[in-house]
């Protein structure tokens, strides 16, 4: 049986933290080549290299049975019509699911299938579960004003895969137009 602190972990959705987990903090500096519009991109960069996001790992059994979670904190802000996000990552063991909680905050997660490259603009929002299913990269956004916070489970042994994203970006962003976030072809923007 595992320890009481293995079984039982107290997390922090305002600052993303778990106690006795590792946390990985990403800076803007981080999500070089993410972001559409480079100027709005070095323009801030030039300004200071805000957090954008934090998240803390449980990861409590490695067996093929296992879960894992993070508890994930994405301060609002933009870069040009683009909303803060995660890097987005596709997990290793490609078949590997995962659902996401919303615990705080507005958001919404790009979902996009490997196979098709069909895309889908989801919300993320308190109270409510977002289903990833495997084959599917997935990024979240900050779409509002406060920090969004949320949970994301997966199988211990789905392993991330970043690789893939950072070479090609997802197909589509999600951009601020009237005060709305919208899912457009990346393309359309070039
Ligand atoms: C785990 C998962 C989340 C993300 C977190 C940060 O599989 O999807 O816990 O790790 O939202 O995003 P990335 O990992 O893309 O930097
Ligand atoms: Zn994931």
């Amino acid at each position: 049986m595992l320890k009481l602190e293995e079984l039982v972990s107290g997390f922090d959705p305002a600052t993303g933290t778990v106690a006795g987990a590792p946390a990985t903090e990403r800076r803007l500096s981080d999500l070089r080549g993410c972001f559409v519009d480079t100027a709005a991109y070095e323009a801030a960069l030039a300004a200071g290299d805000p957090l954008l996001y934090r998240v803390a790992a449980v990861e409590p059994g490695r067996g093929s049975g296992d879960l894992h979670y993070g508890v994930g904190m994405l301060m609002p802000g933009r870069i040009g019509d683009e909303y803060y996000m995660t890097k987005g990552h596709f997990h290793a063991r490609r078949e590997a699911a995962e659902l996401y909680f919303g615990l705080s905050g507005e958001g919404m997660m790009l979902l996009e299938d490997e196979a098709t490259g069909e895309s889908r603009m989801v919300p993320l929002l308190p109270n409510q579960a977002v289903y990833v299913p495997g084959f599917t990269a997935h990024r979240t956004m900050n779409t509002g004003s406060v920090p969004l916070t949320y949970i994301g489970v997966y199988p211990a042994t789905a392993g991330h895969d970043y690789g893939a994203i950072a070479k090609r970006n997802f197909r589509c962003v999600v951009v601020e137009r009237h005060g709305s976030p919208v899912l457009l072809e990346r393309n359309s923007l070039a």
